[in-house]
Order: C-alpha cells, then sequence, then structure tokens
C-alpha cells in the first residue's frame, strides 16, 4: 500500500529495490529514519516485529493518532478545505500550546498535504480529492495495527532492538541536504550513525545520496548504485541522481 502522506527525501520510488535487497531471514523490521514509511508500507507485513521510529515529534504524533485514534483524527479533519487562509492557520499554530495531540496531527497533516512538495511551510495550488485522502487514514490505521511507533534518536533506537535475528532500515537525511529537516542532521551524525550500526549483532541496510564522503564512510561494507528521480529540488522538473543502497551482509 501507499503511505497516507508525502515527504521529502521520501522512497516511494526506490523501495522496491530496496527491499529486494532484504535478506531472507529476520523476524523484527526495525525503521530507524521513518519519515512517511514508503519501505514499511510497502508489504503487509516485514516481520512479526515491525518497529517505525522518527526524531520528529510532529510527524511521530500524527503517525500515533493514525494508529490510535482514526475516527477522532477524520472528525477533527472534517473542516479542511483546500484554502490558502486555513493552511497558514494551520502553519502559525504549529508551536500553540492547549491544542490535544489530535487537533495537533490534524494541523500537521493538513500542512503536508497542503504545502508545496510537502515542505509545510509555502502554500501548493492544485486539485486533491481531501475525502478520499482522510478515508484512507482507516486502512492506514489498520496497518500500523502491530507496528510499534517510536520517537527516538537513532543512536538510542538502534542499541534497544539490536538483536542478531533484526533487520535495520536506516534512511537518514542525505550527506549535504541537512538543510531539508528541521532536525538538522551534521556530519558528526552520519559519522555517529556509521559507528553505530557498524557495531550492530543484526542486519543493516542504508540508503544514501551517491558521493565520495559516504562511499569513504562505508568502505569495507556491500555498496550498490541505484538510480533516483530527485525531487527535493523540482518535483515538475525531476532530475536523475545516483543513489547507493549499502548493507552489511
Ligand atoms: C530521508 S527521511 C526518511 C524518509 C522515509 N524513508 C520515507 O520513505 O518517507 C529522514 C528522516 O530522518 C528523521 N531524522 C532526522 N534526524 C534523526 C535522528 N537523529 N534520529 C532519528 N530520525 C531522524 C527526519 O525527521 C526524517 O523524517
Amino acid at each position: 500500500m501507499n503511505s497516507f502522506i508525502s515527504w521529502i527525501g521520501g522512497k516511494k520510488l526506490l523501495r522496491k529495490k530496496i527491499m529486494e535487497q532484504f535478506p531472507g531471514d529476520f523476524d523484527r523490521y526495525i525503521e530507524v529514519f521513518g519519515g512517511a514509511g514508503w519501505v514499511l508500507f510497502g508489504k503487509e507485513k516485514h516481520a512479526d516485529m515491525e518497529v517505525y521510529n522518527d526524531l520528529n515529534g510532529d510527524l511521530v504524533n500524527l503517525f500515533r493518532c493514525v494508529k490510535y485514534h482514526p475516527d477522532a483524527l477524520q472528525k477533527e479533519l472534517d473542516w479542511i478545505l483546500v484554502s490558502r487562509e486555513q493552511f497558514f492557520d494551520c502553519v502559525a499554530q504549529n508551536n500553540i500550546q492547549g491544542m490535544t495531540d489530535i487537533q495537533r496531527a490534524a494541523r500537521f497533516y493538513c500542512r503536508i498535504k497542503l504545502s508545496f512538495g510537502s515542505d509545510l511551510e509555502s502554500f501548493g495550488v492544485r486539485p486533491r480529492d481531501l475525502q478520499k485522502m482522510i478515508a484512507y487514514l482507516r486502512e492506514v490505521s489498520n496497518r500500523l495495527n502491530k507496528v510499534i511507533v517510536e520517537n527516538a534518536d537513532f543512536e538510542r533506537l538502534i542499541k534497544t532492538y539490536d538483536r542478531k535475528s533484526a533487520l535495520f532500515y536506516c534512511d537518514p537525511p542525505y550527506y549535504h541536504a541537512e538543510k531539508y529537516y528541521t532536525d538538522r542532521f551534521q556530519l558528526e551524525d552520519h559519522v555517529r550513525l556509521r559507528d553505530s550500526i557498524s557495531q550492530i549483532q543484526g542486519k543493516f541496510i542504508l540508503s544514501y545520496n551517491d558521493c565520495p564522503e559516504i562511499r569513504k564512510l562505508y568502505i569495507g561494507y556491500t555498496l550498490i548504485e541505484v538510480d533516483r528521480q530527485d525531487n527535493l529540488v523540482s518535483k515538475t522538473n525531476p532530475r536523475r541522481y545516483k543513489e547507493l543502497i549499502i548493507k552489511n551482509y
């Protein structure tokens, strides 16, 4: 199934190639940098235990509300119209106190859905079937039924779930694309990630933009080159870029 949102760096177009590289023998699947969860949603079930994680608290709150309170969220979303005014109200209400988690999730969902390229800030003008989008949340809720939803930094998450039988899928912010994310991912975080996953008992699969710095960080691992369409720069005029799939098996 498809994810219910688009997200910067989302793996909608690459998920098939990523899943082709999954090993056959794992019983826990951990999506460390969850985002829109395109790979998670790419299969009805990856393993008996599945974990979705992201550091972004608004995103995780949205996932939790879809999972646990789909009806209440759908009700809250009923008032949404495709209007510039309402979109900017949602942006302005981002950090105000006193909202319930469901009210917060509805406003964040509205920002993702109504913004240009899901940048959360600029209003995107295009027709949308909002009723269909809102109805889809029920299916998403069913898919998330047994998925554990976490809101942690990758290092702690990896330590918590590491086992011999674990598969970690890591899709960190691209190297040199830090400005596109609210939670800044700096050079030391890329190094911290390499150090963290190089010590695990389980297996990892990692997707990155193909650049000399990342190739250097992952010398000694299996590197697979794949093509990706870049929509960070422009959705209307996409360019093709090389991406790397890196794994420790
Ligand atoms: C490239 S996106 C993931 C896209 C996702 N694979 C998809 O298909 O939509 C990277 C995600 O990492 C999250 N992130 C950034 N820093 C993080 C950290 N230190 N620990 C965990 N997640 C983090 C961001 O919030 C962002 O959602």
